[in-house]
């Protein structure tokens, strides 16, 4: 046919052909359609017949992609030749005449920017609900004592609603950059570009983009065919998110060790062992952890194939699909299931309150009080760590260092060593806003409740 006299090599048939996965934008294609026929009846470009003819057309192909009916056919080679096939063959020649005025190449894009439009929404969706789901585990672990971490070493004591909060707040930058992501997919409209240099038509592109929700038309033809910077804005975003779900998962592993023994995942998202009949696996925050290279292999994936690539359109664009694809349904998958997993979740108050009561986790507190003496803190910390020194000799807590003993390493200790040792004294000491203590951390949660707030409020 036409400039070819030879048909495809099956082996360059199975390189080429993008059917396979770009079916799924199937939904965005026709809707790119109908806004184009609707935009070519406009400027007179083909009768009110016709475009009655090509609506009802892509209706019926609609129809039977949506019931499954829809037969792909070998020689379709992506999803925009096999509905364009699938219409000539419903609606007659008229058929033919979509595709006036447009190339696959704005056509793919819209269709590509419209998907991403839909999953950064969704993905802010779920976002959301899992930030919901953290902050009501937070207020209702506000007051339990846990000992909180770096290097994995205990540090110093804070409240499980605390720590939990940390997550909310890294979920939180997520939404702004899916909701970043759902701006740049809607940033301008690739369709009314052509293959690359625009058409030879007067197109209304205002009006098309008004009528599939983009801000304005792309203002320059050869941008708009080789842009997917809003695909990598998503992957990007979808990175950061399943990397930050990673840090969860690594955190509910090592908490529902026998050894720690903070927290049980529920039965229903834990699995068994086939050879060990005691064995209760944390599989999904396992699978959390592990899942996030997964995404950020897809972010790099696109950023490869846009690397020197030469404008406007080439083949290599094609490839950004199967990385999108993939990135969308992992991250949605992993958010739903963090949420799910989250809901069921046991911490075990004792456990936690018996490991956050180790008094070496108050070191700091009493460095502090010899501040409050007067002593500069680089001192203080010296005279402390003299104190841990003599406790771990003699094998018993700070809080059971005598006065005498208190004395020979500085005389500024006096009987407030031992309040700052009491119970629960220095979580409540951590005051500064932001900090663990029980009124910032009041204040946070409302903070919480804010933002959560908003981004429903945005979501409508
Ligand atoms: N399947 C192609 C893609 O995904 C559609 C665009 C094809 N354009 C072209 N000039 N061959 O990129």
């Amino acid at each position: 046919m036409g400039r070819f006299e030879e048909p495809p090599d099956p082996l360059f048939r199975r390189l080429n052909a993008s059917v396979a996965f770009d079916r799924r934008l199937w939904r965005e294609d026709v809707a790119g359609s109908r806004a184009h026929v609707e935009s070519l009846h406009r400027a007179g470009v083909i009768e009110g017949a016709d475009r009655n003819a090509l609506l009802a057309g892509l209706d019926a192909v609609a129809a039977e992609l949506d019931g499954g009916s829809f037969e792909f056919r070998d020689e379709d080679e992506d999803v925009h030749m096999a509905i364009e096939r699938r219409l000539t063959e419903i609606a007659g020649p008229v058929g033919g005449k979509l595709h006036t005025g447009r190339s696959r190449n704005d056509q793919v894009a819209t269709d590509l920017a419209l998907f991403a439009r839909a999953h950064s929404e969704r993905a802010l969706e779920l976002t959301g609900g899992l930030m919901s789901r953290l902050l009501e585990l937070a207020v209702a672990h506000a007051d339990w004592p846990m000992p909180g971490y770096t290097h994995l070493q205990r540090a110093q004591a804070v409240y499980l609603g605390h720590h939990l909060l940390a997550y909310f707040w890294m979920l939180a930058r997520d939404a702004r950059r899916f909701g970043a992501a759902r701006a740049a997919a809607v940033d301008s409209l690739p369709l009314g570009a052509g293959a690359l240099a625009g058409l030879n038509w007067e197109l209304d592109r205002e009006a098309t983009a008004r009528e599939l929700g983009f801000e304005a038309p792309a203002a320059n033809s050869i941008d708009a065919v080789s842009n997917r910077d809003f695909v990598l804005d998503y992957l990007h975003a979808a990175s950061v998110c399943a990397t930050h779900l990673s840090r969860l998962g690594a955190e509910i592993v090592i908490w529902s060790s026998e050894e720690f023994g903070f927290c049980k995942p529920a039965d229903d998202f834990s699995s068994g062992s086939s050879l060990m009949p005691q064995k209760k696996n944390p599989d999904a925050a396992e699978l959390l952890r592990a899942k996030a290279p997964r995404v950020t292999g897809s972010l790099l994936t696109l950023t490869g194939v846009l690397h020197a690539l030469p404008l406007a359109y080439s083949k290599d664009l094609q490839e950004d699909k199967e990385a999108l694809f993939d990135a969308v349904d992992t991250i949605e998958l992993c958010l739903e299931a963090a949420e799910r997993m989250l809901a069921g979740l046991a911490f075990d108050r004792a456990r936690l309150a018996a490991a956050a009561a180790d008094e070496m986790v108050a070191a700091t507190d009493v460095a502090d009080l010899l501040v409050r003496r007067g002593m500069p803190f680089r001192e203080a910390h010296g005279v402390v760590g003299g104190l841990v020194r003599t406790a771990l000799e003699l094998g018993v807590s700070l809080s059971e260092l005598d006065r005498d003993e208190l004395a020979r390493h500085s005389e500024l200790l006096d009987d407030e060593y031992y309040e700052v040792l009491g119970e629960g004294a220095w979580l409540e000491s951590k005051r500064s806003q932001g900090g663990t203590g029980s009124a910032p951390l009041a204040a946070q949660i409302e903070a919480a409740r804010r933002v959560l707030e908003s981004l429903s409020e945005a979501g409508r």
